[in-house]
């Protein structure tokens, strides 16, 4: 069953001004390693973090508490398979609150996908609760 979704679309252009302002302590506050790693070798920087900036936002918003106050962003981060395909881990507060979702004899997947054309980045999250295997 699906327990949750949510969706974002950021302005690359938006991101890129906070990148020229705000720098690293950006970058350092709402994205991991593998995240800044992966968009600082990219050719299209900001719209890499666009995109993941999406993605927390859908998340958040699939996970039912959308952006409050003093959340921990890097709690909800995206990877990339070999193929392409981009991958939502949650730690922390996100995790806990994924836990609260998921119904007694289910475990949670979270299925995201990312888009871009400048200068918008779109991101899709669906969350779905799968019996466990008894
Ligand atoms: C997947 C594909 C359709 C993306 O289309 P695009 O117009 O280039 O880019 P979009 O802006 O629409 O989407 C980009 C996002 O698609 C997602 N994506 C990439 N490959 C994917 C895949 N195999 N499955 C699901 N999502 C994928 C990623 O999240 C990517 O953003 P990110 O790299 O910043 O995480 C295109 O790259 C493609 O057809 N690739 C062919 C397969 C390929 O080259 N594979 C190489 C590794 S085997």
């Amino acid at each position: 069953m699906i327990i949750g979704i949510g969706t974002d679309l950021a302005n690359i252009d938006r991101i890129q001004g906070t990148l020229d302002r705000f720098g690293d302590r950006f970058r350092n506050r709402v994205f991991t390693e593998t995240e800044q790693r992966k968009a600082e070798r990219r050719r299209d920087v900001a719209g890499t973090y666009a995109k993941r900036w999406a993605a927390k936002e859908a998340c958040s918003k699939a996970l039912g508490t959308g952006l409050a106050m003093g959340i921990a962003w890097k709690d909800m981060s995206v990877t990339n398979l070999r193929s392409g395909q981009p991958i939502m881990h949650v730690t922390g507060w996100a995790k806990d609150r994924l836990d609260a979702l998921t119904p007694a004899g289910h475990e949670a997947v979270i299925h995201v996908t990312l888009t871009d054309d400048h200068p918008w980045a779109q991101a899709f999250v669906v969350i779905e609760a799968l019996p466990t295997a008894s």
